[in-house]
């Protein structure tokens, strides 16, 4: 029985492997002979590579169905965000379109209005630097502009420029040699864009008459001029460092005789100056030149004083009638800002030298402490305020520790009323300078009138004070 259920075991077998073989190709899908559907499975050796199909999902299944919505899911959201930027983009197009435009709109009214100031500044710099020198008296040391001249940062026509010397508002100084020539000079450079109206203009005119017409050992010497289409350069004597920078190295001030030497230098000039109705105006030691010589030695003829771009001629009665407010703190004249602002131009110029003489006693810092406090800016705006601060200042100076001469002077210049303070003639017969070699002759032991002249030819007939020669 058993080898005949074997063998019919064995007919089955075989009979089922070949209908499976042939229902596979027929319908795709194996069945198994006990009927079930065979599915192929890669690499599942259990069922030879196929699984069991049941009637519901198997989990596994069902994950990848759900990673497939997930995926769907994302794939519609990032379509959904990418509408949105394209949308946003969009935007972003016209608006930078519109902004295009705008800017082309604007560019253009602005190269209008950038030819239209290009022809007012030509029309301006023609008034000032053509028709004005030409046309109206008074403003006759403008020279024609030299249209032809060579000019660069380190030449002009003959002459070479070179390193810086010092900077101003206005103005570069510059080191400065002519062709062929070992002197060695200084130039002010100053740019005519920089002239905005005809009182800047007058300025320039001054100063470069002034110097033209000036001659003092003290003073530094007009040489040249040029008028070139951008620039005016104007060559002078080459003075020393100044005294401001002077300052920087001698923080606790100078000795006595050397003060002395230094207040001389700076008032003798001012005393020529205003024997000639010339005001200063600006006199502050940024505008005192001081040649230092051997051993830190310094004498009256090593000072000199520049920037003759404030200075002004007046005559009696002008004289105590200019109005323009000049000058710098720590250094003009009260009645500049005190009194309606109406002033004498000759005793602002003592005021400063005070001011100048009580920095070299003092020393920079009880200067700035006990003076230059007095001027602070928001005090300076409120003239009743700046009146209280300035008679603070004076009355508190601490003279005790000075000699009488000393106190003498500074009690004579240092004087807020300009009617009782002393002028630039009568210092110089101050005790301070008694009998300094370098005094003119006659200036030295009494008082002298108030306009004692000190030109040129009168100061050489004393044979003291040694005075350049026009010639020279
Ligand atoms: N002849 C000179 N030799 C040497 N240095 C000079 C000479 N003239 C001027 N300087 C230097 O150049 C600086 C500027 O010159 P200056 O004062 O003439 O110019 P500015 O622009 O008119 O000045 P500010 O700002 O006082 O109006 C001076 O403070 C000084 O240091
Ligand atoms: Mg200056």
């Amino acid at each position: 029985m058993s080898s005949h259920s074997d063998a019919d075991e064995r007919a089955a077998k075989a009979v089922g492997g070949k209908v499976q073989h042939i229902l596979s190709e027929i319908e795709g899908p194996p069945y198994r002979t006990d009927g079930e559907v065979l599915e192929e499975i890669e690499g599942d050796s259990n069922v030879s590579g196929y699984k069991t199909l049941t009637g519901s999902e198997s989990a596994s299944e069902m994950r990848v169905r759900q990673e497939d919505e997930d995926k769907d899911l994302q794939v519609e959201r990032m379509k959904a965000e990418i509408k949105k930027l394209e949308r946003k983009l969009e935007i972003t197009a016209q608006s930078t379109k519109s902004f295009n435009a705008q800017q082309k709109k604007l560019n253009e009214g602005f190269k209008v209005l950038r030819m239209k100031y290009d022809d007012l500044k030509a029309d301006t710099a023609e008034t000032m630097w053509e028709y004005i020198p030409k046309k109206i008296k008074g403003f006759d040391d403008l020279e024609e502009t030299n249209v032809s001249i060579y000019e660069s940062s380190t030449r002009i026509g003959e002459y070479k420029i070179g390193e810086i010397l010092g900077e101003g508002q206005f103005a570069d100084v510059k080191l400065a040699w002519k062709r062929d020539s070992d002197e060695v000079l200084a130039v002010k450079i100053m740019r005519k864009d920089k002239v905005h109206s005809v009182k800047d203009l007058k300025r320039v005119q001054n100063e470069i008459a002034v110097l033209r017409k000036v001659r003092h050992p003290n003073i530094v010497a007009f040489v040249d001029v040029i008028f070139s289409t951008t620039r005016i350069y104007l060559f002078l004597e080459k003075g020393g460092k100044d005294l401001f920078e002077f300052f920087s190295s001698h923080l606790n001030g100078v000795e006595h005789e050397m003060a002395v030497e230094i207040i001389l230098g700076i008032t003798l000039p001012i005393a020529y100056l205003h024997s000639m109705d010339i005001c200063h105006r600006d006199i502050k030691p940024e505008n005192v030149l001081v040649k230092v010589g051997e051993g830190g030695k310094i004498q009256c003829d090593m000072i000199q004083i520049c920037d003759f771009g404030l200075c002004q001629k007046v005559k009696e009665p002008e004289v105590s009638m200019l109005t323009e407010f000049c000058g710098s703190p720590g250094f003009f004249a009260p009645e500049m800002v005190l009194g309606g602002g109406k002033y004498n131009g000759l005793l602002v110029d003592v005021w400063s030298i005070g001011c100048i003489m009580l920095e070299l006693t003092l020393g920079h810092e009880r200067f700035c402490k006990n003076w230059m406090s007095a001027y602070d800016f928001q005090i300076i705006q409120r003239p009743s305020s700046f009146e209280d601060s300035i008679e603070d200042a004076v009355e508190n100076l601490d003279l005790r520790s000075m000699t009488d001469e000393t106190r003498e002077f500074i009690t004579d210049v240092l004087v807020i009323k300009p009617s009782e303070r002393t002028t630039s003639e009568n210092l110089l017969s101050s005790a301070w300078f008694k009998g300094h070699p370098s005094l003119p002759e006659n200036m030295a032991v009494e008082k002298q009138p108030r306009r004692v002249h000190l030109d040129s030819m009168d100061v050489q007939a004393t044979g003291k004070v040694r005075m350049r020669k026009p010639e020279e």
